[in-house]
């Protein structure tokens, strides 16, 4: 289980690249947009948050419920605007700093509570 275990936390990691990195490649453009890398990173997030909390609960790891409730309802608001702005040619630049931002609170959640 050590293993799976591992691999979700290190596609966690890769969904949080890939979800941070289409918005930071935005930061000079005039026009900002919903990229897939942000619809592929929520959804990888969301997936392998799930499953790690999934595998601790199976083993005898203790699990943050308070950290792992407010990271999937940050998330929940993250999917909702990327789902909606997705299908758009662009989106305004609150959307898209929302988004971002919203990550970021994510990772000072994962870090700090
Ligand atoms: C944008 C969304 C998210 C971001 C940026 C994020 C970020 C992180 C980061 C940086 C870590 C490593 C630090 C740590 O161990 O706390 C982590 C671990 C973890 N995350 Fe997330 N997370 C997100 C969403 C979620 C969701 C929705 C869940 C569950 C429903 C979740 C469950 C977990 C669990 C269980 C760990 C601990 C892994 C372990 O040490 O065994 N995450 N997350």
């Amino acid at each position: 289980m050590d293993i799976v275990r591992d691999l979700m936390l290190v596609l966690h990691f890769v969904g949080l690249a890939s979800l941070l990195g289409g918005f930071l490649v935005q930061m000079k453009s005039r026009t900002k947009r919903v990229e897939a890398a942000m619809f592929h990173g929520a959804l990888t997030q969301l997936v392998t948050g799930l499953a790690l909390v999934g595998i601790a609960e199976a083993g005898d790891a203790d699990v943050n419920h308070m950290k792992v409730g407010l990271k999937l309802v940050v998330l929940v608001a993250i999917t909702a605007l990327v789902l909606v702005g997705r299908r758009k040619e662009s989106v305004s630049t609150g959307v898209w700093g929302a988004i971002g931002g919203l990550t970021l609170v994510n990772v000072v959640i994962a870090v700090v509570v």
